[in-house]
């Protein structure tokens, strides 16, 4: 019997797939290297934009065919467009067996028998599963050996006006530094060197416990012997106070690398997401992260075209990209997103503006990205060599998160080495081994 999983969304989604493949290996499935000859498709959605949603039903349409030669075969749909609009999509897609909500995963065994004896199986509950810790028990089956994403933190307490998660992943609920450790360990264990603490808001650790802070956490995961490499993903500049960039700076293994999602440079369009922060108050976090971590390499998210934003609060936006020197922007246009307050905002900008502003500000961001990967070259950096690419092409990630491409032996899969830049490319780098 074997399974196909197809992801969309972001690290929550990742992770809950690679329970998902875990729960379905106990299970006694082998995972298919195309979808056409799996028993189980899954769809895990998301839907924090319009466009994730569509993708979610052309997909589907296209699992669909499964069923030709193997009508036996059961497709499963999960995640937070799942969450959101299960029935809707049971209703659109009536051929689907099994739809899911995001605290449900570890029914996924329960819902597969229903499912295979001909019923619907469907699990969508509005309030928290109280058994989604169930989940922790799993082992993750990771396409990547040696980096693991690790959830440290379900759900997001925050409220911003344009986000449907929240209402997708429900409230915050930090899980038990004990329980945390023994997964960073059991990772170890099996190979792993790099550690990604993964959560909405990952910050916000702890707050719903009460006894233990992120930074906290941090040093407790340095602490589990064999943790070479620590990242976190997502932090939200609210919650990023002095003692953890202490922290970041002060634990050898916390790479110098921060995804610190702004939205948006005008303080008129941040007070209407209701981020809390205003761009100045961002702006000392950016300068306190630099002194504390010179090296670190930053990130960010943008939106583009929030109602009410006007060519000068865009124009904000454009000011703070360059002043912090991001190494990586994600921007995307604004999406109104059902049963979000700034659903019922009236959209002021005509969508081609919108457009344009969005391709000024990637071109923008190009040319920063260049000129920050440019510093590398003629430099020596630590990699992790994490994908042997056959004929002596290796490829791996600097601490600060950059894709390095080069030629190397073989047995440096798993290893951290010490590599010199000889070419910066946007998107990569090309280095050598130092012997
Ligand atoms: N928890 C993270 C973000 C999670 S969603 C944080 O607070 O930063 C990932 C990104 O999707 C967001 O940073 C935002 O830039 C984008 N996003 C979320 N809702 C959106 C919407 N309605 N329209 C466009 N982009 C959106
Ligand atoms: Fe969404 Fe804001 Fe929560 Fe991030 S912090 S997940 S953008 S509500
Ligand atoms: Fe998407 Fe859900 Fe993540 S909406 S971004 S998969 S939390």
């Amino acid at each position: 019997m074997k399974y196909y999983i197809r992801t969309f969304g972001c690290q929550m989604n990742i992770y809950d797939s690679q329970k998902m493949a875990g729960i379905l290996k106990n299970l006694g499935y082998e995972p298919a290297e195309d979808w056409k000859d799996a028993d189980v498709i899954l769809v895990n959605t998301c839907s924090v934009r319009e466009k994730p949603d569509q993708k979610v039903l052309s997909a589907l349409g296209e699992f669909k065919k499964v069923k030709k030669d193997n009508p036996n075969a059961i497709i499963g749909v999960c995640g937070c467009l799942a969450q959101r609009a299960g029935y809707e999509i049971l209703q659109k897609a009536p051929f689907i067996d099994m739809v899911f909500g995001t605290t449900n995963i570890h029914h996924l065994p329960k819902l597969l028998e229903e499912a295979k004896s001909g019923n619907k199986a469907v699990e969508i509950i509005e309030e928290i599963d109280q058994g989604e810790v169930e989940l922790d028990k799993y082992p993750t089956v990771r396409e990547n050996e040696y980096t693991a994403y690790v959830t440290i933190i379900r759900g997001c307490d925050k409220a911003c006006t344009y986000c449907i998660v929240p209402y997708t992943r429900g409230k915050e609920r930090s899980r038990r530094i004990g329980e945390i450790l023994q997964e960073v360990q059991f990772l170890v264990e099996d190979g792993v060197k790099e550690i990604h603490l993964i959560g909405q808001n990952v910050t916000a650790y702890g707050k719903d416990l009460g006894d233990v802070k992120f930074w906290e956490l941090l040093y407790a995961v340095a602490n589990v012997k064999g943790v070479e490499r620590i990242r976190f993903t997502t932090g939200h500049p609210r919650d990023l106070d002095e003692s953890i960039i202490k922290a970041m700076a002060d634990i050898p293994q916390v790479c110098e690398a921060l995804h610190l999602p702004i939205q948006a440079g005008s303080d008129k369009i941040l007070s209407a997401m209701d981020r809390g922060y205003t761009q100045k108050e961002y702006l000392k976090k950016i300068e306190l992260l630099k002194k504390y971590i010179p090296n670190i390499a930053l990130s960010t998210d943008i939106i583009v075209g929030f109602p009410g934003e006007t060519y000068q609060d865009y124009l904000q936006t454009v000011k703070v990209i360059k002043e912090v020197e991001y190494d990586q922007v994600f921007a995307f246009k604004y999406s109104p997103r059902p049963g979000t307050p700034a659903a019922d905002l009236d959209i002021t900008e005509n969508p081609e503006i919108v457009s344009k502003r969005l391709s000024e500000l990637i071109n923008i961001q190009k040319d920063i990205s260049l000129k920050k990967n440019l510093q590398y070259e003629g430099k020596i950096v630590e990699v992790l060599v994490e994908e042997d690419k056959g004929n002596g092409e290796l490829v791996g990630r600097t601490r600060t998160n950059k894709l390095v491409h080069l030629i190397g032996r073989n047995n440096l899969l798993g290893r951290l080495i010490d590599v010199k830049i000889s070419q910066a490319n946007r998107f990569s780098l090309v280095g050598e081994i130092i012997e």
